[in-house]
């Protein structure tokens, strides 16, 4: 499918609207014909005929269509209008519904103003044609017709020297659409650019000031301004070139007109009345002439703009879920990987990555810094598909799941918090939104939030701004780890989530999970020790693979990278642990 077919079946719905619509413009354009010929019958029956009786009855006609065109104008704009904003409703849906099926590889690659400027400013120019171009354009072409054959019917030579302009009319709009369209590509990637970047500086707003960096964006954002400038000019350098040449065209109309008409009707070739009549209908000449250069300018724009929204519509996710998926609501929560790896961009991010959960167990991740440990929690959500081997949970790979089924049994707290600019409440209970209050109270109390939120002044109704501005990273991470519990999922993965909690809320935490612990599989990926200690297995990654794995004990006494790293974070190991016997090392 072409964007333009593309495009196309959205107007399909609306096409007895639209055929309506252009059949009273038909009509409209009809009726254009009569007044003209009414004002030379005045000059020549009544001014100069003196059958005055008829003045009456022609100027009764004369306002009687007049009217008549406005009440259908006005009906048919309303006709376009409608149609436009359902096309661009429903084009918005499937857009939008499109974006929220890509995958995060799409959203990595993705500047999200760019995604934004396609949803209104291409949207609108889509808006603008639908509404008024496609009218307009078949409405003068009629105007411009009838006219010509009205001219033929006075006379034919004066009708031909009119028509001898057209050529060169078709020429400079052939020639404008050319030039005019890269300059127009050029506009709209600046606009997209211009807007992304806003978007991007007005969201990290709080890091342009803690570098002082306001003069440096400054002039960032005056170098896209100005781009954005250029190709506005450049674009109306384009049509300042060929407007004159349309105006010059029509005037030429009005020229050939008064010499050769007056000519015509001093050689009495024609009569005074119809020299009034095709003066009357030069207006429906030269008004589609003079307005060639913008309707090449609008259909230039809505073309882009389609075009533009089409090719992000049309990019497919690599992850989908499956035709005919394992129908699977609810899961217990083994998950097993066997040899799976993850490469991106040539370069591998995981490899051979084996291990197995049974359900109701603990996992603890740790490691260092880019080792990959968010990385196959990803694999097993199938943000990111495993490049090699399989991810299985409950013994199906994940790839053969539906997609939606998988997802709904996993809560997830990120590392990477976002919270919703709603309520605490709304953003507790997003995955179970019509959930009763005391399920959301019992969350956040299993999250140590419930606290801090009740000393709230307006505890759980409190609108948390735009990702969570207003509350402290801890907060923020303990309304995430409640709005993961919420779900009441089979597999629970915590990304990081108690990194900027202190040590008593960690324990009071780790004391609260050890309730659901038997009904759910839970991950815990985490630098400090304390949190993962009690893990039924944990999993020491670096560099994409798994170095080493075991129980607390068992890593302690195999004085490799956990060892050290439990020596690092609590000093020298005291001998009864390295024995493996005891926990309670503080
Ligand atoms: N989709 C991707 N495309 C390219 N590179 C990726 C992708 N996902 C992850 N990486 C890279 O893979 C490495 C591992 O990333 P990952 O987020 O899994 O690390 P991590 O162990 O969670 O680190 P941290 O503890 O800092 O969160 C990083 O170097 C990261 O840049
Ligand atoms: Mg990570």
């Amino acid at each position: 499918m072409t964007a333009n077919k593309w495009f196309l079946s959205f107007l399909k719905k609306y096409k007895w609207k639209m055929a309506l619509g252009l059949l009273l413009t038909t009509l409209i354009s009809v009726l254009a014909i009569v007044n003209p010929y009414i004002s030379g019958l005045i000059v020549d029956n009544v001014i100069i005929g003196g059958e005055f009786s008829l003045l009456p009855k022609l100027i009764i006609t004369l306002l009687a269509v007049t009217a008549v065109r406005g009440i259908l104008r006005f009906y048919y704009q309303v006709i376009f209008e409608t149609c436009s904003q359902g096309v661009l409703y429903e084009m918005r849906d499937k857009v939008y519904r499109k974006l929220l099926q890509e995958d995060f590889a799409f959203y990595n690659k993705k500047r999200t103003g760019d995604l934004m400027s396609r949803q209104t400013g291409d949207m609108d120019a889509i808006r603008h044609f639908v509404a008024y171009v496609i009218y307009s354009v078949y409405e003068n072409i009629l105007l411009f017709g009838f006219a010509l054959i009205m001219i033929f019917t006075v006379d034919v030579k004066l009708a031909l020297c009119m028509l001898a302009v057209l050529p060169f009319t078709a020429l400079t709009t052939y020639l404008q659409s050319k030039a005019v369209k890269p300059a127009f590509q050029r506009n709209r990637n600046c606009f997209s650019s211009l807007n992304a970047f806003v978007q991007e500086n007005v969201s990290g707003n709080r890091v342009v000031k803690a570098f002082a960096k306001e003069e440096f964006e400054i002039s960032k954002f005056n170098k896209e301004n100005d781009a954005f400038r250029a190709s506005q000019l450049d674009a109306s350098k384009v049509w300042m070139k060929y407007l004159p040449i349309f105006e010059m065209l029509s005037n030429l109309l009005t020229i050939i007109l008064m010499l050769y008409g007056g000519y015509m009707v001093i050689q009495e070739k024609i009569s005074m009345g119809n020299l009034v009549t095709v003066n009357g209908y030069l207006w429906m000449l030269t008004v589609p002439l003079r307005m060639a250069g913008w309707w090449v300018n609008d259909i230039q724009r809505f073309t882009t703009s389609v075009e533009k929204i089409y090719d992000t519509y049309i990019e497919e996710p690599n992850v989908k879920s499956p035709q005919s998926g394992i129908d699977r609501k609810h899961f217990d929560g083994k998950v097993e990987f066997r040899n799976v790896s993850y490469r991106a961009d040539d370069e591998e991010i995981v490899n051979d990555i084996n291990f197995t959960v049974p359900p109701g167990q603990t996992v603890g991740i740790i490691g260092s810094t880019g080792a990959g440990k968010s990385t196959i929690m990803n694999l097993l959500c199938r943000f990111y598909d495993a490049t090699g081997g399989e991810v299985l949970v409950d013994g199906i790979n994940v790839k053969d799941l539906d997609l939606y089924d998988l997802r709904d049994n996993i809560g997830m707290a990120m590392q990477d918090v976002f919270l919703f600019s709603d309520t605490i409440e709304g953003n507790i209970a997003y995955a179970k939104p019509d959930c009763p209050f005391e399920e959301v109270k019992q969350a956040a109390i299993m999250a140590d939030a419930n606290h801090f939120i009740q000393s709230l002044p307006d505890g759980y109704d409190t609108i948390v701004g735009e990702r969570g501005v207003g509350l402290s990273g801890g907060q923020k991470q303990r309304i995430s780890l409640a709005r993961a519990l919420l779900k009441d999922p089979a597999i629970l993965i915590l990304d990081d989530t108690t990194s900027a909690v202190d040590m008593e809320t960690e324990s009071y935490i780790q004391e609260q999970l050890k309730k659901i612990e038997k009904d759910c599989t839970i991950f815990i990926i985490a630098y400090r020790i304390s949190s993962i200690r009690d893990a039924d297995l944990i999993l020491v990654m670096d560099n994409g693979r798994i170095i080493e794995r075991g129980t607390h004990d068992e890593l302690v006494a195999m004085n490799g990278y956990y060892a050290s790293a439990f020596r690092n974070q609590y000093g020298e190991i005291p001998e009864e642990v390295k024995g493996g016997a005891s926990h309670g090392t503080k």
